[in-house]
């Protein structure tokens, strides 16, 4: 089928990229010509894994274009994949959701044949019939549900692996506005082997933020069973081991840690939360997860500050910058306010990131940063860091850090069989 992505983050690419590798027809298109042309030359727009090889593979059938009517035209299905950030008060903003929808709207007006809009944009439950259906039908003067189909499909991808996880979906959910919607959609979504649930819009968006709040909620349920295991002196990793092996548990995002970062569960947690307090439901479950998060960070740096001492001219290294590993993103990344607190109470910071370091920079200019994890450690002759869990990090050993130093992981990196380390909660 033909495939139009409008909105080319790492959603819309990845989305893009793992339809036309499944053998669709896959245009995008986006603002910017110099983006659309770099994409056309075989350059992916962003950092994942393993990417640019795939793209070699869908050359002439994945293409960018700045044009929307010609792209709406061509196609049989119009995927929104735009972003929806979050406003200060924790709602999210609809501002290019809107805009693109009246966008298409407006390419769909002399279209004679019958198309499905697809939000693939994280929205809260009731967006779709209340900002994004009005948006196209005024624009388009057209009826929803009878001169073009509309559905949400929210997306489930995890930033370093998302083409991975979306060519390997443990479930696809279809909202749909009427069946003949849902079926062309379901048909496009033939060539994957995963099980198909077909939902009412506000049903389908709602599935979206309650996976990844919950989510986030099991991660900060790890992190303070994982505070309390450090302090009755047993490994918090084991207890989860033993907890993760009831089938109605599973194992999974059970890493404790500084807790969790990222675009994604920030914001849809907030946005749940938000949605919820103004239905005058509060959610105590996720104000106590946010909660958390926040202090975890917290209990880092003190620990540090015990250790040392005081903080105030000391020197520390920082190895990992993103918010996991993986990815060149550092958005809601744990070391962020954990260098704010330390350069705030005087210490002088060494940072290293195998992908960050440049995004870092830009909010940190003022402190040094290292080409290399050991040259970074070297200059960490107080304290020594770990905040990202990337895999070059196992490799590194005792002699790499300062004599003396104290090194306190946020992230199991480090292979304990090769450096003595604290963890933060083992
Ligand atoms: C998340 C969801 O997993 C994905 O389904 C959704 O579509 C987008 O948001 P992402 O934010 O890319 O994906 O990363 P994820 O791998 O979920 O990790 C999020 C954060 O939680 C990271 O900071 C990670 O380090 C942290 N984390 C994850 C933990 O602290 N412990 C864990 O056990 C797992």
């Amino acid at each position: 089928m033909k495939i139009t992505i409008v909105g080319v983050g790492y959603v819309g690419f990845c989305t893009g990229a793992g339809f036309a590798l499944k053998g669709h027809d896959v245009t995008c298109v986006m603002r910017t010509p110099e983006k659309a042309a770099a994409i056309n030359a075989g350059r992916s727009p962003l950092y994942e894994p393993g990417l640019d090889d795939e793209l070699n593979k869908i050359v002439g059938r994945f293409r960018a274009t700045t044009d929307m009517d010609a792209a709406v035209a061509s196609a049989d299905a119009v995927f929104i994949a735009v972003g929806t950030p979050c406003a200060d008060d924790g709602s999210i903003d609809l501002t290019d959701l809107k805009a693109v929808s009246a966008q298409i709207g407006t390419a769909l007006k002399n279209e004679k044949s019958y198309k499905v809009i697809v939000v693939k944009s994280t929205v809260v439950a009731g967006t779709t019939e209340e900002a994004v259906i009005p948006a196209l039908e005024q624009s388009s003067g057209k009826k929803a549900g009878r001169d073009f189909g509309v559905c949400m499909n929210p997306e489930f991808l995890r930033e370093g692996r998302a083409l991975e996880d979306f060519l390997h979906p443990d479930r696809i959910v279809i909202g749909e506005l009427d069946k003949q919607s849902g079926d062309i959609l379901e048909k496009l979504y033939a060539p994957f082997s995963a099980p198909v649930l077909r939902t009412s819009l506000k049903t389908a968006e709602m599935i979206k933020y309650v996976s990844n709040s919950f989510l986030a909620l099991k991660i900060s349920f790890a992190n303070e069973i994982g505070n309390l295991c450090h302090r009755l002196g047993m490994d918090p990793y084991e207890v989860f081991k033993g907890v993760g092996m009831d089938s109605r548990i599973s194992p999974h995002f059970f890493q404790a840690g500084i807790g969790w970062g990222g675009s994604c569960f920030g914001k849809d947690v907030s946005a749940l939360m938000y949605k919820a307090k103004i239905s005058g439901n509060p959610l105590l479950t996720l104000e106590s997860t946010v909660a958390i998060n926040k202090n975890q960070r917290k209990i880092f740096v003190e620990k540090v500050r015990a250790r040392l001492g005081s903080l105030n001219g000391k020197k520390v290294a920082v190895l990992g910058l993103a918010f996991k590993a993986d990815t060149d993103d550092i958005r809601e990344s744990p070391a962020i306010d954990i260098i704010r607190e330390l350069q705030s109470a005087g210490a002088t910071v060494t940072a290293y990131d195998p992908k960050a370091t440049e995004n870092f920079r830009k909010l940190f200019p003022q402190i040094a940063y290292a080409p290399s994890a050991k040259e970074a450690l070297q200059s960490g002759t107080d304290a020594c860091l770990i905040l990202t869990d990337w895999q070059e990090f196992r490799q590194l050993t005792q002699s790499d850090f300062p004599t003396g130093s104290y090194i306190i992981e946020g992230r199991k990196a480090l292979d304990q069989k090769n450096v003595r380390f604290e963890g933060i909660c083992w």
